[in-house]
């Protein structure tokens, strides 16, 4: 038996390979599933659920789940978008996310979804939770009131620099990104060509001296919406 298959995906049939996520298959086919906590270059976390798409009447995240042969998934179906819109909601008001003065708007990932899902307000009141900002690394700066905790910063850390700088610490609201070391941020091993301090999708972890170095217009967002690098976005959405 080939490893090879078809799937569905909105009612497009794509080819899917055995041992591929759904992401994956839908990546290699030119569609473009929304995503946070994924990112190509690391191991799938799945915690994010932003990713999340019905495949075969269930809801599951896109990153993590096996394809199976003639899945059946809706990706850019109402009710799924639905729920990545609240989930996006949550996050902005569960941080401290002041766009208008973020050094990453424009290139903000959760910023970009929020405009790609049409978000415009949220329907929940904002936390405004007090969280530290540390500066004490000469070249890089965490910001933890924009930090959505995907973990791509620990992923990267651990698997591709071998260093572990940062790690999760605390339960529920107190959930954080923690540097473990006594030396705080200023961990003698964090370098700015460390892959942990290019991967975070907001602007939790910024490369200090950089400021606004892009101009409004010609940020990555600007003109595309996210994911236009995967596919255009103005194929008729799937009802
Ligand atoms: Fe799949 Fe975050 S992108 S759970």
């Amino acid at each position: 038996m080939t490893d090879s298959f078809t799937i569905r995906v909105d009612g497009r049939v794509i080819e899917a390979r055995q041992g591929q996520t759904i992401m994956e298959a839908t990546e290699q086919a030119g569609i473009y599933i929304p995503r946070l906590c994924d990112h190509p270059d690391l191991r799938a976390h799945g915690s994010c659920r932003i990713c999340t798409v019905l495949a075969n009447g269930r809801s599951v995240a896109a990153c993590t789940q096996p394809v199976e042969r003639d899945m059946e998934v809706k990706n850019r179906h109402p009710r799924v978008e639905a729920w990545r819109r609240q989930l996006i909601a949550m996050l902005f008001v569960e941080g401290n996310h002041f766009c208008p003065c973020c050094e990453k708007s424009g290139n903000c990932e959760l910023q970009a979804l929020g405009y790609l899902h049409g978000m415009t307000a949220t329907q929940h009141p904002h936390l405004f939770p007090r969280r530290a900002v540390d500066g004490s690394h000469p070249d890089i700066l965490l910001e933890h009131n924009r930090c959505v905790l995907c973990g791509r910063c620990v992923r990267a850390s651990r698997d591709v620099d071998g260093k572990q700088v940062f790690q999760f610490a605390g339960r529920g609201l107190n959930r954080h990104i923690t540097v473990n070391t006594e030396a705080q941020l200023d961990h003698p091993g964090l370098d700015l060509k460390d892959k942990a301090v290019s991967v975070c999708p907001v602007g939790a972890i910024l490369k200090k001296h950089k400021h606004y170095g892009v101009p409004v217009g010609e940020r990555k967002f600007d003109h595309d919406p996210i994911g236009s690098d995967v596919e255009s976005h103005d194929q008729d959405k799937v009802t």
